[in-house]
């Protein structure tokens, strides 16, 4: 790159430019936002391909096709597969089974495409004992341990992958940078520079990210502007199974889930989620109530669990996991106002079983009758499943998919179900009993 370019720091708030470091942004007053950055002209350097407007019917068709990485459950995640030139971010806590997946998914693609899975974690010869072990077929795919991107950029011009493996970004750099690998300013550059190289050479590429201790992706929010797609792979503490959530997609559905199990061969699709999202009771226990949720595109169904205890200190706790606790807070108040019901001095807790997390507001009469059964120490007849919004008035609002949610009720064997009365199906499905409700006082009626 002969002369080396002077660097710029930027601030991540404002964006102004500064040509050198300052505890303080001169422009809009914010502290410690000020990171190292390429300056203009290299940028342009950087992204060579020549500018030229294209008139739009003519763009699209090769966009639109997909390729399947031969896994079912990562397909679904994206939209239905591999979009070409598209970034998908993965992020996940340290060995929750990123490299595990991606890897598998590269020696499936390597059989019908050229992939390059670049490691800045590994050694090579670490990568090929997972694969060993993972029992994949090895024979074409392309592994390189590198952490330089520029030295990545130009093997991909020697192997011309169609598909592009960053494990992880955190251990990338550019030399064009001064700071360390992981910074912020390196993050940000690094995964521009792999945006433009998706862009130009229509590749997909997936980027590895680590998560910090509160669960967001290690790095400026601004990583998941820059991608297409975020995923999140998600896992209960110690248990086998795990979720990966899209939360941004460009090219699917937000919300979508893939569920796996590890095993001692890698990650198993779990192609039937709901049964482990059921705990099996033996008989039906105070607390527990099955709800239908229709996260991404199908009906899914989960155990919604609810624990109410006297109040050990001044001020009672209320701890949802799997669940929004504002919104719990907000159906304990119109529990209160509506249901007559004050568990105001006592602490709540509600569990989505399986490490789901529920962000639909269909979950709100499972959750609340969770708690409610819990409180009364009853529980709730046998075979049936609960779903509905609840309104600050206490009325109970319809969910889009009622229809659909029955119907997998049925599937599982479920006999009865409590929903809003605007989700009534306008004929009787067979094998199911629906009791409507209009109200918050009708739903514990129905339910006690
Ligand atoms: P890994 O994919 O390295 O996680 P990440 O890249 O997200 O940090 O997963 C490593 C964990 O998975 C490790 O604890 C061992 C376990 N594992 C299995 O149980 N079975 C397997 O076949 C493999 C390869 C890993
Ligand atoms: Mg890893």
């Amino acid at each position: 790159m002969g002369k080396k370019a002077r660097t710029v720091y930027v601030c991540d708030s404002c964006g102004a430019q500064s040509p050198k470091w300052q505890g303080q942004c001169p422009d809009c007053g914010s502290w410690n936002t000020l990171a190292e950055s390429l300056p203009v002209g290299l940028r342009a350097l950087l992204s060579a391909a020549p500018a030229a407007s294209r008139v739009l019917s003519e763009v699209g068709e090769e966009a639109a096709e997909r390729r399947g990485s031969g896994i079912g459950e990562l397909d679904r995640v994206l939209g239905g597969g591999l979009v070409p030139g598209s970034v998908v971010l993965i992020g996940g806590d340290p060995g929750i089974g990123k490299s595990t997946l991606l890897l598998q998914a590269a020696a499936n693609l390597s059989m019908r495409t050229t992939a390059l899975y670049v490691t800045g974690e590994e050694s090579l010869g670490q990568v090929g004992l997972r694969a060993r072990r993972l029992q994949l077929d090895m024979s074409r795919l392309q592994a390189l341990a590198e952490t330089r991107i520029e030295q990545i950029l130009t093997e991909t011009e020697r192997v011309r992958p169609t598909v592009l493996i960053i494990d992880s970004i955190q251990t990338m750099f550019t030399d064009a940078l001064q700071s360390a690998p992981g910074a912020v300013a390196q993050l940000r550059e690094t995964t521009a520079l792999l945006v433009r190289f998706a862009k130009n050479t229509n590749t997909s590429v997936f980027l590895v990210g680590h998560v910090t201790k509160d669960g967001a992706i290690a790095g400026p929010r601004v990583l998941e502007h820059m991608v297409d797609t975020v995923l999140y792979f998600q896992s209960d503490a110690g248990s086998r199974y795990r979720v990966v959530r899209a939360v941004k997609n460009r090219f699917g559905a937000a919300n979508e889930l893939g569920v796996f199990a590890m095993t001692d061969n890698g990650l198993k699709e779990v192609r039937n989620p709901s049964a482990i999202f059921l705990s099996r009771h033996e008989t039906e226990v105070p607390g527990s109530v099955v709800t239908v949720a229709s996260e991404g595109s199908r009906p899914l169904l989960v155990e919604v669990q609810g624990l109410v205890d006297d109040a050990r200190g001044a001020h009672p706790r209320r701890i949802a996991v799997g669940f929004d606790t504002q919104r719990l807070n907000l159906l304990l108040a119109v529990l209160h106002r509506h249901g007559g019901v004050a568990i105001a001095d006592h602490d709540v807790f509600v569990n989505v079983v399986g490490g789901v997390r529920i962000t639909e507001t269909a979950a709100d009469l499972p959750a609340l009758l969770a708690a409610l059964s819990s409180f009364r120490n009853r529980a709730l007849p046998g075979k049936l499943v609960v779903f509905g919004e609840i309104g600050l008035a206490g009325e109970i609002r319809p969910v889009p998919f009622g229809e659909e949610r029955l119907r997998a009720a049925v599937q599982y064997g479920f006999k009865r179900a409590i929903v809003p009365d605007a989700n009534t199906p306008k004929k009787p499905i067979d094998g199911i009993e629906v009791i409507p409700v209009k109200r918050v006082s009708d739903a514990l009626d129905a339910a006690f």
